[in-house]
């Protein structure tokens, strides 16, 4: 085995190389590293470690909350508030901004998560993560507000997401390519397992939850259609299927061995775009797909050039595979005349 390299180290080298991780974005990943691992130690603990089943209580977007949701805000915004790196955070758990109380050094980032991705594979023992999506704080005026995290996805300054399956495993880019790093748990040090991911622009794997193939726009359901068509279809190919229900599952072996993935808008609540949330879900794995040679849409336009207009904003999310997004999406081109 060759030589081994920390998260510490890999962003230490990126620095010194590229100059485009200011100390602030260093210590801000490294803290959201280590509550990542605090994370996967209750994850693991499931029953052991009652932190399995409902908190009794609903989110911002009327969900029922699991404990282990609520867990998992509260050690992201422990760990996170004190390091004079942050100026705000926003999460999937939490109606408004949460400002870096008074006690502490402001800093120049906010940061976005979802804490726990994948709530309903909690309890049945099947990979989850948490997402975090990293946004400059604009200049010109103090304090902060819900407007100042507003911003395109494109403009984010990092991205990344921790897996908590067989592995535990930390991917993250700064615009600089996909890294992705493992949980040595007896160390308990993250190690760069691979560097400038990619992946690969066709794929025969598709991840859609077909119990809402009823509900789907006519462009979602031609495109899946022709897939299941397979060999003797008009893709002269045979399509395989997953779903996990994790969106951090379907988007890792994605990155792994390609693929597409959507959660298109549908009928079932028409006037909502869709069920996932723009700003800690679509964008950062929108910014780390693209960063792997990947690409992610709505159906119409790239998801990072959305302005978003408010916080907990849903989108319909179609990424992945290039060639096959590409195709998704001018198929919604073509349908929207
Ligand atoms: P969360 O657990 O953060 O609410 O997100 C769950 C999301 C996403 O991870 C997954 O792709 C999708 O919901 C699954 O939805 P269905 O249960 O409708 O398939
Ligand atoms: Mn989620
Ligand atoms: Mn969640």
């Amino acid at each position: 085995m060759g030589k081994r390299v920390s998260l510490t180290q890999y962003l230490v080298e990126q620095q010194r190389m590229h100059g485009h991780i200011p100390g602030q974005l260093r210590l801000l990943i490294e803290v959201v590293a280590r509550a990542c691992k605090r994370i996967a130690i209750s994850v693991n603990k499931g029953a052991l470690g009652d932190v399995l089943g409902s908190a009794g209580t609903e989110n911002v977007q009327g969900e029922v909350q699991k404990k282990l949701d609520v867990i998992c805000n509260e050690v992201l915004i422990e760990a996170n508030e004190w390091g004079g790196h942050l100026a705000a955070m926003a999460s999937e758990e939490m109606d408004g901004i949460y400002l870096v109380p008074n006690r502490f050094p402001q800093g120049e980032y906010l940061l976005l998560f979802d804490p726990l991705d994948g709530s309903s594979n909690i309890d049945v023992n099947v990979s989850i993560g948490t997402i975090f999506s990293v946004l400059k704080k604009p200049e010109g005026h103090t304090g902060v507000s819900e407007g100042d995290f507003l911003q395109p996805g494109h403009q984010q300054a990092a991205a990344g997401y921790c897996i908590y399956g067989p592995q535990t495993t930390l991917v993250l880019t700064v615009g600089d390519g996909v890294a992705m790093f493992t949980l040595d748990r007896e160390q308990g040090s993250w190690v760069l397992t691979q560097d400038g991911v990619k992946i690969p622009e066709d794929t025969k794997e598709f991840a859609i939850n077909m119990s809402n193939m009823r509900h789907w726009a006519p462009p979602v359901k031609r495109y899946i259609d022709e897939c299941l068509a397979g060999k003797e279809g008009p893709r002269g190919k045979d399509f395989n299927m997953r779903w996990v229900a994790s969106m951090v599952a379907d988007v890792h072996r994605i990155l792994t061995r390609g693929g597409i993935f959507m959660y298109p808008w549908d009928k079932r609540e028409p006037e909502k775009p869709g069920k996932l949330r723009l700003m800690y879900e679509a964008n950062p794995m929108g910014f780390i797909v693209e960063q792997a040679g990947g690409a992610a849409t709505n159906g119409l336009q790239r998801v990072l050039d959305l302005q978003p207009g408010k916080l907990h904003e849903r989108v319909s999310v179609i990424l992945g595979s290039k060639n096959e997004v590409e195709r998704v999406t001018s198929y919604h081109v073509d349908a929207a005349g």
